[in-house]
């Protein structure tokens, strides 16, 4: 299993209009997990990508596995292989020929490659497909064989640009549990390109964040629900609940009363309080309790979802089902912003 550093990795494109896509990242990358990066499009992920698989030659910075710098080892004796965002499966071979390639370029024996592209079409879910031409398969197969093909040459490193995204939502979840599932088998460190927070959440162990070129969080999914570190991470998370405040200590000053904070993540001076719909408590009294009036509502079956005004300010609310018995809409009741659930982000925008 390998190790994947990136080190002030810089990536300027100079071929007409100078474009900077890649901008001083670093990026330890824990052997055998799963690694999502995560950003809108445009944001340099394919380019990290290819510069790790040896497609792209760093601007600047360095690139290591297991500490060991790989700018100057090409691509195929990097042990790394690439499913790109659009297959490219070879069209005049066979679904076993295509799986086989880089056996064959390796010059294994007929005998083993047959075997192993055998089990790889077994372990992607398409045991006897070898004959099949790939225009006479379905989008999510032509993906899978294109899984195949990369790991059939057991990389140390596979790395997957939006293997799901060209898919329609059932063969997404067949695949995302099939990549999952071959994952946690192999061991192998994988890194996986998304634009799609709900995709890289699920599939991975740790995200890293990326805007415009740079790393803007490196953490476990669950972090950026629970402790985004900007208000455009918090939102791209589909954080919808902020309210400004002036923070001194644990107080945060806001225009609807004093909150208290058991965070100091950040220094005092203006912030963003920000907390998740299923964090704010409806008809809670006590500390960090303000007054709201009651939009409007939805029954979900599972839970209830409110929508609520105190003065300027929107909050959604996520509660239990049963709430919904409780609250009229038009109603004014108290809403809690719980001390330990509430995070503090700092108020500008980057
Ligand atoms: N060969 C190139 N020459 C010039 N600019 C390029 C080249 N390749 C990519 N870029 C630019 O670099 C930036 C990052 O591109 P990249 O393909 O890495 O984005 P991405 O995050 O993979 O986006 P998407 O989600 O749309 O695939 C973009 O602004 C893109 O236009
Ligand atoms: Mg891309």
């Amino acid at each position: 299993m390998t190790e994947v550093c990136l080190h002030g990795l810089n990536k300027i494109f100079r071929g007409g209009e100078r474009v900077h896509a890649v901008k001083d990242f670093d990026l330890e990358i824990a052997s055998g997990k799963i690694t999502a990066l995560l950003g809108p499009s445009g944001c340099g992920k394919t380019t990290t990508l290819k510069m790790i698989a040896g497609l792209l030659r760093p601007t600047s910075g360095d690139i290591t596995f297991d500490g060991k710098s790989m700018l100057s080892i090409p691509a195929e004796r990097r042990g790394v292989a690439m499913v790109f965002q659009n297959y490219l499966l070879f069209p005049y071979m066979s679904v076993g020929e295509n799986v086989g390639f880089g056996l064959r370029m390796r010059h294994v024996d007929k005998d083993i490659i047959q075997r192993k592209v055998a089990e790889m079409l077994e372990l992607v879910r398409l045991p006897g497909y070898e004959a099949r031409r790939p225009k006479q398969l379905s989008g999510g197969q032509q993906q899978r064989v294109a899984l195949a093909r990369a790991l059939i040459i057991e990389p140390d490193v596979l790395l997957l640009d939006e293997p799901i995204s060209n898919l329609d939502a059932h063969l997404r979840d067949e695949m995302r549990e099939l990549i999952l599932g071959i994952q946690r088998q192999l061991g192998i460190t994988t890194i996986f390109v998304t634009h799609d927070q709900e995709e890289a959440v699920v599939l991975a162990d740790g995200i890293a964040l990326i805007f415009g070129g740079q790393l803007h969080q490196f953490d476990e999914p669950n972090v950026f629900y629970e402790r985004p570190a900007s208000a455009k991470i918090a939102r791209f998370f589909g954080g919808v609940n902020f309210l400004e405040g002036v923070k001194h200590g644990e107080q945060v000053e806001t225009p609807l009363g004093d909150l208290y904070t058991n965070h100091q993540n950040i220094g005092d001076g203006p912030v963003l309080v920000t907390a998740r719909p299923e964090n704010l408590e409806l008809g809670a009294e006590g500390e960090n309790t303000v007054q709201a009036r009651i939009r409007s509502h939805v029954y979900v079956g599972t839970h209830s979802r409110f929508k609520v005004q105190a003065e300027n300010w929107e909050f959604e609310v996520v509660a239990e089902a049963s709430t919904v018995q409780k609250f009229q809409d038009g109603e004014v009741v108290p809403l809690k912003f719980p001390r330990e659930k509430i995070w503090l982000v700092r108020s500008e925008e980057q």
